[in-house]
């Protein structure tokens, strides 16, 4: 197994390209599975989770070639309509290929994920919708097992709290229902809106498009499509805070300002001074006369979109453990994710757990010494990647397969920001 080293203590500088986002490529990519032909996806990060959900729909029938950040996907000959416990249990999005199955077979058989590291995360609202929808689903083995005899039904579907994958399965759902879906209540991030583009794409009629409140009127047949990904909104952030973290200043570029409107509003809070373009963000401290920059505490709640996004709470903490105060930062949507607490608290950062909330007693900006850390989940990853940068000394994260599911080219990246970072076998 590979860990990351870091040098910490160096201000990071320059310009970096975001890649596509990860948590729309996979949702794009289940849409493949609506009707037979060749799609084209562009701008697609190369990641272990979008390879994991190549090899998932291969598994179906698939085919699929690359091309650089190109990917095209072949449905024409689907022959198999299960994703397996092997896949699943590795990947929770693979839960994404139940609605669009059942909307082109009338069946589908999709292991149950099981636990993870941030919370429970059922997936109840996926089933009560596809019931709403006239689907039979059995629990079996830890399997759902669900088939529906005839064209889905058009329905109205609540959802108690927006869920993202949820919202997504039941639109793919819904495409090629008879008659009219309305979601209520639905998730509206970013990541949505690009399906709903690629589902329109394709011939679907969805209205409704970053609202709560979608429509989707069934239509008969769907064609394939070419479409591109939108820049990961979780990256641009978790670049623009490890530029903060260490002082430095720098320009992320290919990304979308619109999609991180709670984020940049902390920074300038924070102290940060933050310059926009349509497909650019730069970063910097204003001119001082101490070499140290004063970094505000400043709280957060993690919300649904536009609010502060939960996969970016844990970067978010590590740099407010640098800051001058006391802050609170509390977490709505996922009921175990503090992991990265315990690993910060060994490089010196000062935080105490209540409930859904964290206090973070700032130490400054130089209040961090390097240790060897454990990664636990993807955004806890990124978190400990961001003390490292900042902390004095040197870091040493074991456990560095959670970064790759979600960090394309991320030595590669951090490096030509300046970081002092590589791998090492453990
Ligand atoms: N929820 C339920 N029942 C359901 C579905 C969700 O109770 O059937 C609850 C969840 O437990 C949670 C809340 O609803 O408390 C929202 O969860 P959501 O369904 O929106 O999460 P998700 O769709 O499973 C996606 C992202 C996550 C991201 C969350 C929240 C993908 C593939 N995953 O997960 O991304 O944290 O939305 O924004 O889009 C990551 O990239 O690191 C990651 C975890």
């Amino acid at each position: 197994m590979e860990k990351l080293i870091i040098e910490g203590g160096f201000p990071l500088h320059g310009e970096v390209r975001i890649s596509g986002a990860k948590n729309a490529a996979l949702p794009l990519m289940a849409a493949t599975l609506l009707t037979s032909g060749r799609h084209t996806l562009r701008n697609v990060p190369d990641l272990r989770d979008t390879r994991t959900f190549v090899r998932l729909l291969e598994n179906l029938g698939v085919k699929s070639e690359r091309y650089d950040d190109v990917l095209i996907l072949d449905s024409t000959h689907l022959n198999h309509t299960e994703a397996p416990y092997d896949l699943v249990k590795t990947m929770r999005a693979s839960v994404l290929v139940l609605g669009p199955l059942l909307a082109r077979f009338g069946k589908a058989k999709v292991s149950l994920p099981g636990g993870c590291a941030i919370g429970a995360r059922p997936i109840n609202f996926h089933i009560m919708g596809l019931e709403r929808l006239g689907v039979i689903c059995n629990l079996e083995g830890g399997y759902v097992d669900a088939h529906v005899d005839g064209p889905m039904q058009g329905n109205v579907i609540y959802f108690d709290i927006p869920s993202v994958t949820g919202t997504e399965n039941l639109l793919m759902a819904a495409v090629l229902a008879e008659g009219t879906t309305v979601l209520k209540n639905a998730a509206r991030e970013p990541e949505i809106g690009n399906l709903i583009d690629m589902l329109n794409t394709m011939g679907a009629r969805i209205d409704g498009r970053d609202t709560d409140n979608l429509t989707v009127h069934g239509v008969k047949e769907l064609n394939p499509a070419e479409c591109t990904i939108i820049p990961d909104r979780i990256e641009t952030g978790t670049y623009l805070i490890a530029i903060a973290a260490t002082g430095g200043s720098g320009k992320v570029t290919g990304c979308n300002p619109a999609h991180l409107p709670a984020l940049l509003e902390k920074l300038r809070c924070a102290g940060l001074l933050i310059d926009e373009t349509a497909d650019s963000i730069s970063i910097s401290w204003p001119a001082r006369l101490r070499e140290v920059p004063i970094l505000s505490s400043v709280d957060i709640k993690t919300m649904p979109f536009p609010g502060y996004p939960t996969d970016l709470q844990a970067q978010y903490m590590a740099l407010m453990t640098l800051g001058s105060d006391i802050c609170v930062i509390t977490e709505t949507i996922f009921e175990n994710r503090f992991m990265h607490v315990a690993e910060l608290q060994r490089m010196g950062a000062r935080i105490r757990v209540d409930g859904h909330s964290a206090v973070v007693s700032g130490r400054g900006m130089q209040g961090l010494a390097g240790a060897p850390v454990m990664a636990t989940d993807l955004r806890a990853s990124s978190s400990l990647v961001i003390a490292g940068l900042a902390a004095s000394g040197r870091t040493d994260i074991s456990r560095i397969y959670h970064l790759e599911r979600g960090y394309e080219n991320l030595v590669e990246k951090l490096s030509g920001l300046g970081a002092r970072v590589w791998k090492e076998q453990e």
